[in-house]
């Protein structure tokens, strides 16, 4: 983290995971144990029909809740998909977008991710991108590459003004829901590199400013020696965000 120069955001992605009722519990639990730690940002990102239940649960507190993808297209013959307009209706102004596990298991492509972002960002909505390289990829020496393309491509007709809603979220495939943590070096150098690409896009003031999270079996015992890193300002967090007592260890990590 380097608290002078960018936020800190502390995000918790629940996936398919909490009803309503769950994410009331769930948020009220956490409240007191999160109340007045303010060096981070603390967000859920939720189910979209769990947003309304997490929201009211939230409400007077500094959790805000997000949603977990966003269509590119204001309205039409899209089934099963929702609006930044929809989205922004309910008070939603933080989205996930890229995740890994769309990417895999949904088809989604640098070019849908580019296009969910330009028209969330439009919106006026904040937009964690996540991106990050497979097993394979690492393995033959090539994060660097990878990730540089993807950030090229997934931010592809953003604007200056526009970056500074965007937070990335960099999250190594073969570290998610595996209990492979990269490690704090190389969490670190990666999220330089991701920085680098971004200077090279939008200039060093620009850079230097944006929130880059870590995310992959992030986790109570491991956030503090991955948060101490210069680059890495903060954590997307899955499995661990689905447990308040670790969560809340997290976010002290974060203080
Ligand atoms: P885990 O923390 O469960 O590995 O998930 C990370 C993730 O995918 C956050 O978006």
């Amino acid at each position: 983290m380097n608290t002078a120069k960018r936020r800190t955001v502390i995000a918790g992605n629940w996936k398919m995971n909490f009803t309503p009722d769950q994410a009331t519990a769930f948020i009220n639990e956490l409240k007191p144990m999160v109340a007045g730690k303010d060096n981070c940002d603390i967000i859920f990102c939720a189910p979209y029909v769990t947003i309304a239940a997490a929201q009211a649960a939230a409400q007077g507190s500094n959790i805000k809740i997000g949603a977990e993808n966003v269509h590119f297209a204001p309205n039409g013959a899209y089934t099963g998909e929702v609006s930044a307009e929809m989205l922004k209706a309910i008070g939603v102004e933080y989205v996930i977008i890229g995740h890994s596990e769309r990417r895999q298991y949904f088809g989604e492509t640098d070019e849908t991710v580019n296009l969910r972002t330009k028209a969330a960002l439009a919106a006026g909505m904040t937009v964690i991108l996540c991106l990050g390289e497979v097993k394979e990829q690492r393995l033959a020496g090539i994060t660097d590459e990878v990730v540089a393309m993807q950030t090229k491509l997934d931010l592809a007709g953003v604007s200056a003004e526009e970056l500074k809603r965007v937070i990335i979220a960099y999250e190594p495939v073969w570290a998610i829901g595996t209990g492979l943590t990269a490690t704090p070096e190389q969490a670190e150098e990666t999220c330089a590199s991701i920085r680098r690409v971004v200077a090279s896009m939008y200039g060093n003031d620009a850079a230097e400013a944006l929130t880059i999270q870590y995310g992959g079996s992030m986790n109570d015992a491991n956030a503090a020696d991955l948060l101490a890193k210069t680059n890495v300002d903060g954590g997307l967090i899955g499995g661990a965000s689905l447990v308040a007592k670790k969560f809340t260890a997290i976010v002290d990590a974060a203080q």
